[in-house]
């Protein structure tokens, strides 16, 4: 705010200055002494305070900066105390009204908002009161309005919270009114009826949603980090006397108003760190004086003003992280960052239902189109490719390992990370080292508008990346001290575990606690974004449902079969699978996003990925036949279309699907999802049941490796694709499947 209020603050101490010498050797009226010791007392004897005694001439003490009294006749016209104390933000993580408790940063419990300002209201005379650092902590009475000639009141830096009492728009002459660095929340009252205000300051506070209502006069405003998410109302147009204005950190909406740049009066716009959104307006002017502007940080489009983007040197024009077009600014996002952002803020446009069922036609239009083709192309590849390879039928993996095959309960993932793993990773996104920052401009400061879930081990927030691409930003907060130097080599090891069939990590970072820098505190987990949802979500979802084939069905838990296999050879174990966590991507490859890296007991017992403990797939006896058993209830959920979500529900269909096959293929035909009903093969059909009953065996020895169970699928897949090559499947269903091998 700069020479502003140096200005302003400079003609209030002088008109003070002038009003307060003829009287300076007055004595103070004894009702008022006995005030300032009761102000000392409740105040709990601060340092500033400490030489007081019973000869103490208030009216004459000389000025510092911690404490100054002005009196005027044997009244005190101005008492600015200053403590040592902290304020909220300053204080690490930081306060909000919800975690506020008495510290020592505070007043002790004994202090009271209520006997404090009943005490000091009867300084009848104050014109100007500050109270700075002082620890003053509960909400403002309503009774603050009994000063009648206050001009100047700052109480900043304190732990006042709660409403701002309505009381205060009776201040029929105060010219300055700075709450900032404060706790308070909720609407700020009308204060259109304070036609004297010059100063506004309520930043650092937790003030909103509304935009307050303001009187004309007003030359400074800040309301900068508070929680405003309305939008910049058109009232300020009015503001004719508006030099500075701060709305930076706020959750501010909707577009720029076109008058903004050019109030007459205006030098310093910050709007700095909000969601506005739009394009500039285009007939936007700058008023001649304006020389900072800040508007980084939102979700502006379109071109800058003429008038400020040819303003080199005459004035400063912040405007990156934005996705203005035209700029030389290096530090844009793209437009579809905006673009999404805006819609999402804005009230809502369409009924979101409708457009979900928008875009899932629009996807299953491209699915059907996509696979149309590939059937064509899959139906002359397959014939080639059976011609070449008919003997092959083993040669099923893809990926070979020459790795070690170590299992090491407690800690899952080998010190050595194999050669092969790097192979693997070719096609796959590369790997990152973050930094904070990075993951602020990710997901917007972590805007809660991003937030997509939140466990006891932390949050899932959606980000974008500077290049556009969509992550998903797992932030785990340690609840044990771990070694930097430790987390990032487990992280270096994670790193490696890259897979067609598992979701990747792409990267990370590690934040340690200030106070102790080699110790982590926080480690976020960039994750690869699979969009289109969960196996479950398409199980349960006809439409989804129908598109899943038996091909495609077998596609998937092969899938999912080989990403065990990856994880199994690397030693992975334990892995919690399920319908739920096992994604799928566009081209419905599915990806494992919930195995087993577990950061090793020293480091804390929880899965970066999905952020439980997973101690209870440690303990099991077998944790690589647990795999097996959970592959088992996925097939069946597959093969039957049904979720299944009890063990006796799932003992039930294992025994039907085992009697089925005992008496016949129409039994079977009547067990399985209708959703695929002349899709497949009998045979084909028939080998994935049996496999699936030995994947189920109750004794954990009996349940094949995972091996055997793609040996079983890949058999199956032979059987199909010569069943439907022969004419029994039109192509655009056994296309995709050949895709997918
Ligand atoms: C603040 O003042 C108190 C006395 O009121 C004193 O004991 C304390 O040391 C001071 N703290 C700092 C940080 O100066
Ligand atoms: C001030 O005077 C009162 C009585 O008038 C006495 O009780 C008190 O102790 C005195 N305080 C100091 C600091 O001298
Ligand atoms: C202010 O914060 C307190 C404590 O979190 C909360 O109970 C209250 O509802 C908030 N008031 C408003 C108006 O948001
Ligand atoms: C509030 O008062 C303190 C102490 O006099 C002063 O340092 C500070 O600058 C004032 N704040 C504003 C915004 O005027
Ligand atoms: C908002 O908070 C940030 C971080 O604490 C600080 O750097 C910035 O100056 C604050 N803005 C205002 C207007 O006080
Ligand atoms: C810009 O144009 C709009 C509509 O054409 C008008 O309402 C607004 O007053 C204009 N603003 C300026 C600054 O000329
Ligand atoms: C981009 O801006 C420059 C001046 O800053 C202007 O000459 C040019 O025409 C603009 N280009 C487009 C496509 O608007």
């Amino acid at each position: 705010m700069g020479d502003s209020w140096i200005h302003f603050s400079f003609f209030i101490s002088a008109t003070f200055f002038l009003a307060s010498i003829p009287f300076s050797n007055s004595q103070l009226a004894p009702a008022e002494s006995r005030i300032l010791f009761q102000v000392q007392q409740l105040l709990e004897y601060p340092q500033a305070l400490q030489s007081w005694n019973n000869w103490t001439n208030f009216c004459s003490l000389s000025p510092t900066p911690s404490l100054t009294i002005v009196c005027s006749g044997n009244h005190i016209t101005e008492l600015t105390i200053v403590g040592n104390k902290t304020s909220p933000s300053q204080i690490n993580p930081k306060l909000s009204p919800s975690n506020f408790a008495v510290s020592q940063h505070t007043l002790s419990d004994r202090f009271s908002t209520d006997s404090f300002f009943t005490v000091l209201t009867k300084l009848s005379s104050l014109q100007k009161l500050s109270l700075v650092y002082l620890g003053l902590w509960g909400p403002l009475p309503a009774k603050v309005n009994r000063f009648r000639s206050l001009e100047v009141l700052n109480i900043s830096s304190n732990f006042i919270f709660g409403e701002l009492p309505q009381s205060v728009s009776s201040y029929q002459s105060l010219r300055s009114l700075v709450l900032s660095d404060n706790l308070f929340n909720g609407s700020v009252p009308d204060l259109s009826s304070l036609s004297l205000l010059e100063e506004l300051d309520l930043s650092n506070n937790y003030f909103g949603p509304n935009f307050p209502s303001l009187s004309n006069d007003l030359v400074i405003i800040n309301l900068g980090n508070n929680s405003l998410r309305s939008e910049i109302p058109q009232d300020l147009k009015k503001l004719n006397k508006l030099q500075f204005l701060d709305v930076s950190s706020n959750k501010l909406v909707g577009p720029i108003p076109s008058f903004l740049f050019s109030l007459p009066s205006v030098q310093h716009i910050n709007l700095a760190k909000n969601k506005l959104s739009g394009a500039f307006p285009p007939n936007a002017s700058c008023n001649g004086k304006l020389n900072f502007v800040d508007v980084s940080s939102n979700l502006l489009i379109g071109k800058l003003p003429t008038c400020l983007a040819s303003s080199v040197g005459k004035r400063t024009v912040v405007i990156m992280w934005n996705c203005l077009s035209n700029t030389t600014s290096k530090y844009q996002r793209p437009y579809a960052f905006c673009q999404k952002d805006a819609l999402a803020v804005m009230p809502s446009v369409r009924n979101e239902e409708e457009e979900s069922t928008l875009k899932l036609g629009i996807v299953l239009g491209v699915i059907g189109g996509v696979v149309a083709i590939l059937g064509v192309l899959g139906l002359l590849i397959l014939v080639i490719y059976r011609r070449l390879h008919r003997k092959n039928g083993r040669d099923y993996r893809s990926e070979s390992f020459v790795m070690e095959k170590t299992p090491v309960r407690g800690s899952p993932i080998g010190r050595h990370v194999p050669q092969p793993m790097r192979m693997t990773s070719l096609g796959l996104p590369p790997y990152h080292v973050f930094t904070l920052e990075d993951m602020e401009d990710a997901t917007n400061s972590f805007d809660p508008s991003n937030l997509v879930g939140e466990g006891s081990q932390g949050q899932l927030y959606k980000g974008w990346l500077r290049d556009g691409s969509v992550v998903m930003v797992k932030c785990l907060k340690l609840k044990q001290k771990h070694s930097h130097q430790a987390l990032q080599h487990h992280m270096e090891v994670i790193s490696k575990l890259r897979h067609r069939h598992l979701v990747s990590v792409l990267g990370h970072c590690i934040v340690s606690y200030q106070d102790h820098p080699s110790t982590a505190g926080t480690v976020f987990i960039v994750l690869e974004n699979i969009a289109n949802g969960s196996l479950r979500d398409h199980l349960i979802d006809w439409r989804k449902r129908e598109v899943l084939k038996w091909p495609q069905r077998m596609a998937i838990t092969m899938g999912v079969a080989r990403g065990i296999q990856y994880l199994h050879t690397g030693g992975v174990l334990g892995n919690d699978l399920k319908i739920d966590t096992i994604l799928l991507d566009e081209s419905l490859t599915a990806k494992i996003s919930s195995y087993n890296i577990n950061i090793p007991s020293k480091v804390g017992a929880e899965s970066p990925l999905h952020g439980q403990d997973t101690s209870s797939s440690s303990h099991s006896e077998n944790p690589e036949k647990e795999d097996i058993y959970r592959l088992g209830v996925i097939l069946v959920e597959v093969i039957t279309g049904r979720p299944v979500d009890s063990k006796s529900e799932l003992d039930d269909l294992k025994f039907q699907l085992e009697r089925s096959l005992a008496e016949s293929p129409s039994k079977l035909r009547d067990l399985i999802d209708p959703s695929m009903r002349g899709t497949f093969a009998y045979e084909s059909l028939k080998t994935v049941v049996q496999i699936t009953i030995n994947c189920l065996s109750k004794d954990p020895t009996g349940r094949p490796t995972v091996e055997d169970v793609l040996w079983h699928m890949q058999y199956s897949v032979q059987v199909q694709e010569g069943w439907s090559s022969s004419g029994n499947l039109s192509g655009n269903l056994s296309g995709n499947l050949t895709n997918k091998m």
